[in-house]
């Protein structure tokens, strides 16, 4: 089943109209994971851990690889003639690159990065939109998506990737070529494992306490089943590990995160996830309605985040439907 990244993109744009410059974005972003990855493997030799002693528009503290990996992001997405515009987690504005190209890139250059100095899994997130750069529309609905994907620098370096129909994955092989290792993922529809951070369990709501609750009590709750608990603390760890076996991630809205509506950015970590995993046959919703439709006020918007196999999710929704 391998097949270069480059091979299965051309036959993409072949065989299923998928548009060429486009995909030139998408190698441009994965030429950007497969440097940053080698530049991860061998940071705390390069003295690269640690804090990089500024704070990003979000008030969190940098840390050297935050800003390293969005450096990288830049130098790649500037050689790409069709990218005019660059949003980033690390960069209060939008960045208005030289290109009058017609695609916009947001990313998340490096998420999970609190456990950077741990050796734990991290990642790369992208979502590719069109704009008019003459007069770009920054704040466009998930549902406009082009294309969304991520890297998870992991034991293996993955890069997951979606045009819309299908969810597919490339392992970045020791020449530094993504190979396709996974064709067309599913996500299970049923699933006995959930990922949410406990420790935030007294600003939960209703709808949120309800449904842990009734995990917790596994086969002896209306459940009627076993449940195990999985944080990773990078979502995308998470996320690629429910895209692999199934499962439910939750961030969801609660009485202390309320004021900035969330914890996780809409435009660059939950419309990509939510795409990928709906391509992949799973649900995404803010427990009030689709993230995908969700229309974004501000580049660096919040939103709650409740994403996986459908059942679960399904679940979580009725619990909202019942909480006013
Ligand atoms: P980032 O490192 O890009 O700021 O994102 C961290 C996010 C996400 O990766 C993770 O799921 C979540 O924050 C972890 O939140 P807690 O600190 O509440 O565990
Ligand atoms: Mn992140
Ligand atoms: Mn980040």
């Amino acid at each position: 089943m391998s097949q270069p990244l480059a091979h299965w993109l051309a036959a993409a744009v072949a065989n299923n109209g998928l548009d060429l410059n486009l995909s030139g974005v998408i190698e441009t972003i994965a030429a950007a994971c497969a440097e940053l990855s080698g530049i991860l493997r061998l940071a705390p030799i390069a003295g690269q851990t640690g804090l990089a002693g500024h704070t990003n528009v979000q008030g969190e503290a940098q840390k050297q690889l935050d800003v390293i990996s969005n450096d990288i992001f830049i130098k790649h997405l500037r050689r790409n003639a069709d990218i005019s515009i660059l949003v980033s987690e690390e960069l209060d504005e939008a960045l208005h690159l030289e290109n009058q190209g017609r695609f916009m890139v947001a990313c998340d250059p490096l998420d999970g990065s609190s456990n950077l100095d741990t050796n734990v899994t991290v990642g790369s997130i992208f979502s590719v939109l069109a704009v008019d750069p003459a007069n770009p529309d920054l704040l466009q609905p998930g549902t406009r998506q082009l294309a969304a994907g991520y890297a998870a620098y992991g034991p293996a370096t993955s890069l997951v990737l979606t045009f819309g129909p299908s969810t597919v994955c490339f392992t970045l092989d020791d020449t530094g070529t993504w190979q396709l290792s996974h064709d067309a993922l599913v996500v299970p529809a049923s699933s006995g494992e959930y990922a949410i951070n406990t420790a935030r369990e007294r600003f939960w709501d209703a709808a949120t306490t309800d449904y842990v609750t009734q995990n917790v009590a596994g086969e002896t709750g209306p459940a009627g089943k076993r449940y195990n608990m999985r944080w990773v603390g990078s979502m995308v760890a998470d996320i690629h590990r429910i895209l692999m076996r199934g499962g439910i991630f939750l961030y969801p809205l609660d009485s202390e995160n309320l004021k900035t509506g969330g914890r996780l950015r809409l435009l660059y970590e939950a419309n990509p996830m939510a795409m990928l995993i709906e391509a992949a046959g799973g649900s995404a919703t803010t427990g009030r309605g689709r993230i995908l439709e969700v229309q974004p006020d501000d580049i660096h918007q919040r939103v709650a985040v409740i994403v996986g196999s459908k059942d679960e999710v399904e679940r979580v929704n009725a619990l909202y439907a019942r909480q006013p």
